[in-house]
């Protein structure tokens, strides 16, 4: 008879496995991708560097870094079939939904969807990382009702993934708080998404059914549905582009009073792993200044800090990488619901890293339950 107490629910303090992409230490508040600081690679660091870092476990060469940047602006054009299946669903339905099927037709369409030798993989998880950015576009412009924009194979990543979002150049403070909030989300370890993939990689299925996995877990607001549901809560307290900070911060201290006084959750707050603040949100928040510095939104400063400052006096939670990124996000211009989707783009590297190091040293993921059901009994 196996007891409450050796259930793990929600596998919470269980360790599955090895991995050497990323180390998180609650401990130090520290997350390392192949062993560099993650803050140190946001300050320096390309997202097309960091992805290679992640997938390879070592940073390239210029070389590489060049080959690899060639390759993916010759594959960011979005594929008609692609373009046609989206079509076929409404603009009302999640963007996280198109993102899932989106992968799921390109996997459909990839002649090597079956082919898991190593360098299959590599090459596949590569067309993904160009490919998703042209999805993420056309859908936000669809629904905005506006005709969709090529890819320029003279930007780089960030660059371009903004140019065919809103159909201009961006400025260079913008493209970078965009280039670090991939490089932040882009791993970290066994959270509840890459989990997926690897269980999903642990049955020998094809990569882009894992990573379709992958993204039905992290549309989930207790994952990567909070940087959506983030924006929700200021917008539910009231943004007011007139407002002052000091104004604003009071008005978002009395919401969160309220909704712990109700009991809520408030996403963006909390985290399985950090107990003591996410090792990515001084970062992100760096970032977010700058861009509430560059639109003249100190009113979004003051909602943001009134909810942490009352949090932390109520519960002494900390927010999470979603808490900054929302805002920032929000200020670029994307709508609400687009969030989780620009989470996918830049979580595809530590997915597709996970299904590799799973698929080379595979063990079926296979855990056991205790049965809590009626016992045998006659029809
Ligand atoms: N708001 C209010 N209370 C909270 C919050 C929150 N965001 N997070 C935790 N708590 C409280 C719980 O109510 C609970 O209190 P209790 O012991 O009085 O019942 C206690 O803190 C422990 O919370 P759990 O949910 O059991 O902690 P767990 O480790 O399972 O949860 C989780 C982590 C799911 C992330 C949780 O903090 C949460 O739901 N946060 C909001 C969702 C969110 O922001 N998710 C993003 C995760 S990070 C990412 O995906 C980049």
């Amino acid at each position: 008879m196996t007891t409450t107490e050796e259930i793990k629910k929600g596998l919470a303090g269980v360790v599955v496995d090895y991995t050497a992409i990323s180390k998180v230490n609650p401990d130090t508040n520290s997350l390392l991708y192949r062993g560099y600081p993650v803050q140190d690679l946001a300050a320096t660091k390309s997202f097309e560097e960091v992805a290679l870092l992640l997938w390879s476990g070592e940073l390239p060469s210029e070389s590489e870094l060049t080959e690899f940047c060639a390759y993916e602006r010759a594959n960011r054009s979005l594929d008609p079939r692609v373009k046609a299946a989206i079509d076929l669903l409404p603009t009302d339905c999640h963007p996280m939904d198109v993102g899932r099927t989106a992968v799921s037709v390109l996997g459909a369409n990839n002649p090597l969807a079956e082919d898991s030798s190593p360098e299959a993989e590599l090459r596949k998880a590569k067309e993904l990382f160009a490919a998703f950015p042209a999805v993420v576009a056309y859908d936000q412009r669809r629904r905005r009702g506006l005709e969709p924009i090529e890819p320029r194979e003279d930007l780089d990543y960030s660059q371009n993934f903004l140019w065919m979002t809103f159909g201009e150049e961006a400025a260079p403070e913008v493209v970078d708080a965009f280039r670090v909030s991939m490089v932040l989300y882009a791993e970290h370890s066994f959270n509840a998404s890459t989990f997926t993939a690897r269980v999903i990689t642990s049955t020998l299925s094809d990569l882009h059914s894992a990573v379709t996995g992958a993204i039905g877990a992290l549309k989930g607001p207790l994952h990567g549905g909070a940087n959506e549901a983030v924006m929700h809560t200021f917008d539910e307290i009231g943004i007011d582009k007139d407002e002052s900070r000091e104004a604003a911060a009071a008005r978002a201290k009395a919401w969160m009073e309220q909704a712990l006084a109700e009991k809520k959750k408030v996403m963006g707050f909390g985290h399985r792993v950090y107990k003591n603040g996410d090792s990515r949100v001084p970062t992100m928040k760096a970032a977010l200044d700058r861009m509430i510095e560059h639109y003249g939104r100190a009113e979004m400063l003051g909602l943001y800090d009134g909810l942490e400052a009352a949090m932390d006096e109520a519960k002494g939670i900390k927010p999470n990488l979603d808490y900054p990124a929302g805002p920032t996000y929000h200020l670029m211009g994307f709508d609400t619901e687009m969030f989780t989707p620009l989470f996918i783009a830049s979580r595809i590297v530590g997915w597709t890293s996970h299904i590799m190091e799973q698929r080379a040293a595979n063990s079926l993921i296979r855990p056991l339950s205790a049965y809590n059901g009626p016992e045998q009994r006659e029809l």
